[in-house]
């Protein structure tokens, strides 16, 4: 009887191990640029130019400045650009297979939509974005997230070597980029 449950357990596990796994391992990293196509307008939002002159894009450079060197040299770390200990927070897609970097993505890019929203392969093109618009389809079906202050707190944390606290309501003003009201139901 216990044998036959163990068996069970273990073949869920791994079941459900395999399943997250693959599915969130699969998924491509498609750029900015990419996502810039269909969210520049100011009819749609202008999300890519209002990521671009936010914090966020600048987060691969800010790890080559007199106040980086600072914090690694206090950590022992030689180029924070190249250290995984920095790079962690300060680019997109820290980590992940090469093969998982579509011809767009640029670390130099730093925080990108995908940082927050997931990597891109399975909902960039217009059809499937159209249907999530119009919630046909369950976002994390194709890998998007509508990130909440958890997305944040993955960064926004005391590991950060600035960290100055984290407001979710002040900080979600200073980056939103919605979707004009017009377009919506
Ligand atoms: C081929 C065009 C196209 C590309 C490329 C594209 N999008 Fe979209 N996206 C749309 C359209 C169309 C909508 C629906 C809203 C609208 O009409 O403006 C949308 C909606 C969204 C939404 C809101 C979804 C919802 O359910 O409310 C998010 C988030 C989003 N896009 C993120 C991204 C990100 C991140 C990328 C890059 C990885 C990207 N998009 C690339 C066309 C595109
Ligand atoms: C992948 C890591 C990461 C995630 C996820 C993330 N951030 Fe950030 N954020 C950073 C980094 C790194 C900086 C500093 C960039 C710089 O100054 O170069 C930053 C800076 C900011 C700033 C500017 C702060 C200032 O002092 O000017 C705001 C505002 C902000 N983030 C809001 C958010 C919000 C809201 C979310 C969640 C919706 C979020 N961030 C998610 C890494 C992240
Ligand atoms: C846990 C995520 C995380 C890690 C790891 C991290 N950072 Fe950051 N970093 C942030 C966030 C978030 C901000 C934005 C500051 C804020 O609002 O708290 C930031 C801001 C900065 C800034 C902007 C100025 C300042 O002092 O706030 C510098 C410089 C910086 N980080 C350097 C580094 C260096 C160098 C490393 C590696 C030793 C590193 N960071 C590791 C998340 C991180
Ligand atoms: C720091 C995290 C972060 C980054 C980087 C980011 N977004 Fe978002 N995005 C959010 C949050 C948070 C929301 C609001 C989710 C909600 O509706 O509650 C959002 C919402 C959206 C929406 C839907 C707006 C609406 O009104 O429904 C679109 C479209 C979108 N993002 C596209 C992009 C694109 C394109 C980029 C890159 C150019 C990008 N985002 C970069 C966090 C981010």
């Amino acid at each position: 009887m216990l044998k036959k449950y163990t068996g069970l357990f273990i073949s869920v596990f791994f079941l459900v191990f395999f399943m997250t796994g693959t599915v969130a391992a699969q998924n491509k990293y498609m750029g900015a640029d990419k996502c810039k196509m269909c969210h520049k307008k100011p009819s749609q939002g202008e999300q890519y130019k209002i990521w671009k002159n936010s914090a966020h894009a600048r987060a691969y450079e800010t790890l080559g400045t007199a106040k980086a060197k600072k914090y690694a040299v206090e950590r022992g770390i030689d180029d924070p650009q190249k250290s995984d200990k920095c790079l962690k927070c300060h680019v997109t897609a820290y980590n992940v297979d090469k093969k998982y970097l579509g011809k767009k993505y640029k670390k130099t890019d730093g925080v990108a939509c995908e940082s927050c929203h997931g990597a891109g392969e399975k909902y960039y093109k217009k059809k499937t974005m159209k249907k999530l618009f119009a919630k046909k389809i369950k976002p994390e079906s194709v890998g998007l997230t509508i990130p909440d202050e958890k997305v944040c707190l993955r960064c926004h944390n005391n590991e950060s070597p600035g960290f100055k606290g984290f407001d979710y309501k002040k900080y979600y003003e200073k980056i939103k980029h919605p979707i004009p009201d017009k377009k919506k139901k």
